[in-house]
């Protein structure tokens, strides 16, 4: 940098600074509401292609109207809880620590399960704010509709509203999704939020059981095209189609599982591993595993890993590929490993029940997902090219009009779909005024 470059830095630093944390960014918000509100929903496990067998009008539709992603990438980890905090965070897993599905403690070797880790707050609060807390914070209010991570607090920080699911809930009923619509349209309409993040199960759950090239997968895709269609209308008749935007995406794909090849990834049949060199393990959770092995045995568990099977990729933590940005956060154990598409990793013992599973290397198409989206802010029937899930969350910041956490996005990505225009700078009139200033003082 040069130094009038410093100087100016260090300038605009003091002037933003005071504005970020706590009161001022409130009278900035109510001084200047946001150009739009916004409704992100996620339909879990919705696979790219999952429109190109089954018929959609709904979802065509939207993408006549709005904005379309060829498709989108998601983080890896490919497992929901990942894969939806990154966007609601803009970053990585490594970087905001929601690592897996599943909570689990190394030490006590406590695992629970994906609904009851919904609930565990130290899961998910660990150092990274989400939007519904970064938008509160600047005077707006939000709202999370069974969205994984929505229903504990950041910080000490609740969602103004929220909703969570039950233990054992039924996510395939429609009546109940257009219920959930409608309380969502009474949330924008007679609570003034702002943001809402609403979530369905589906077609994730069907995908699992059926597989993703089942007759029942196509229903269940017509279903969620139906529920497209009913929440636009309803967008419609409570008259917000002029001031709320409205993302539909999803978390990851889907991918048909091996069960009978001959070369199934087990564990337990691996010559030289026992699990009597390993302390802690997370396995037959689809394609993924953590290893921890017992004091003074890494190097032994992992030569006997590495290279033990075609199909099985072993690393230790820090040789992990960096373009996963997956295992540089502590709670990844010392000895990863993720399978070969379609194929899952069987620890002690080989059950697989699921047709379908997702985990998958981020790269193979099979986990790659949707992303449309319509409303005042987008343009009009637009494709683009395919983009990562890390940039959804610079978006939203620019279309509520507030200032993003730091994040591993980059607002220029999306910016194209917008109209011109459409984004409020994330600065008051004030700020502006001064930088401007500033600038031509600069080029005087
Ligand atoms: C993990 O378990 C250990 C041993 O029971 C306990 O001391 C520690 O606080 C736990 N950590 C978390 C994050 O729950
Ligand atoms: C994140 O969680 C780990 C335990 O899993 C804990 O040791 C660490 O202190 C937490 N970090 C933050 C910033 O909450
Ligand atoms: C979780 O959701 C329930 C409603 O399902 C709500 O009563 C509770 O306040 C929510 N908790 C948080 C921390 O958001
Ligand atoms: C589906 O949801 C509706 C509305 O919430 C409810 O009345 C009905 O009992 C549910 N049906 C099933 C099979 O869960
Ligand atoms: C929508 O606007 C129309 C015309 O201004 C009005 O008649 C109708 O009551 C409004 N509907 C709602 C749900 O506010
Ligand atoms: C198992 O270990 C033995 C002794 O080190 C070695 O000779 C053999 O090749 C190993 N087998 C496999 C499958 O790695
Ligand atoms: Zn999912």
């Amino acid at each position: 940098m040069k130094p009038s470059a410093v100087l100016l830095a260090g300038a605009l630093a003091a002037i933003l600074v005071p504005c970020c944390p706590g009161a001022p960014v409130h009278m900035q918000r109510s001084a200047h509401s946001p150009r739009s509100k916004l409704l992100l929903v996620s339909f879990d496990g919705f696979r790219w292609d999952y429109d190109q067998d089954v018929d959609t009008p709904n979802l065509d539709a939207m993408a006549r109207d709005g904005v379309k992603a060829r498709y989108m990438t998601p983080a890896f980890i490919t497992l929901t809880s990942p894969c939806h905090f990154t966007l609601v965070t803009g970053k990585y897993v490594e970087n905001h620590g929601v690592v897996h599905n599943m909570f689990y403690n190394t030490s006590s070797r406590l695992k629970l399960p994906y609904y009851t880790t919904l609930g565990i707050q130290s899961w998910w609060d660990n150092g990274s704010v989400p939007i519904w807390v970064t938008a509160q914070r600047q005077g707006l209010r939000t709202g999370s509709f069974f969205y994984p991570g929505g229903n504990v607090t950041y910080q000490g920080v609740a969602v103004t509203l929220s909703r969570k699911e039950g233990a054992l809930h039924n996510y395939g009923n429609e009546s109940e999704w257009r219920a959930n619509v409608d309380t969502v349209m009474t949330w924008f309409t007679q609570h003034d939020l702002h943001l809402v993040t609403l979530y369905f199960g589906e077609p994730d759950t069907t995908g699992h059981r059926y597989g993703p090239e089942s007759p029942q997968r196509q229903a269940m895709v017509e279903q969620v095209d139906r529920t497209v269609g009913y929440l636009r209308d309803s967008i419609a008749h409570h008259n917000l189609s002029d001031s709320l935007d409205l993302i539909v995406t999803s978390d990851h794909g889907m991918s048909s599982v091996q069960k009978t090849a001959p070369d199934l990834v087990e564990l337990h049949k691996l010559p030289n591993f026992t699990f009597q060199d390993v302390d802690f393990e997370l396995l037959d959770y689809g394609p993924n595993g953590m290893l921890l092995p017992k004091e003074g045995r890494l190097e032994q568990v992992y030569a006997a890993l590495r290279g033990a099977h075609p199909r099985l990729h072993v690393y230790r933590k820090e040789e992990f590929p960096s373009s996963f940005h997956y295992a540089g956060h502590p709670r990844i154990t010392p000895l990863l490993m993720y399978s070969d598409p379609g194929y899952v990793i069987h620890g002690r013992y080989s059950v697989q029940f699921n047709n379908g599973e997702h985990g998958f290397d981020n790269g193979d198409m099979d986990m790659k997902t949707i992303f449309r989206a319509v409303g005042p802010s987008f343009k009009e029937g637009l494709e683009v090219e395919p983009f990562e899930s890390v940039h959804v969350y610079e978006l939203m910041c620019q279309l509520l009009g507030i200032e993003p956490e730091a994040n591993d996005g980059d607002p220029a990505v999306l910016r194209p779909l917008l109209r011109s225009g459409a984004t409020l700078s994330r600065w008051p009139p004030s700020v502006m005024g001064l930088l401007g200033i500033m600038l031509l003082a600069k080029v005087a």
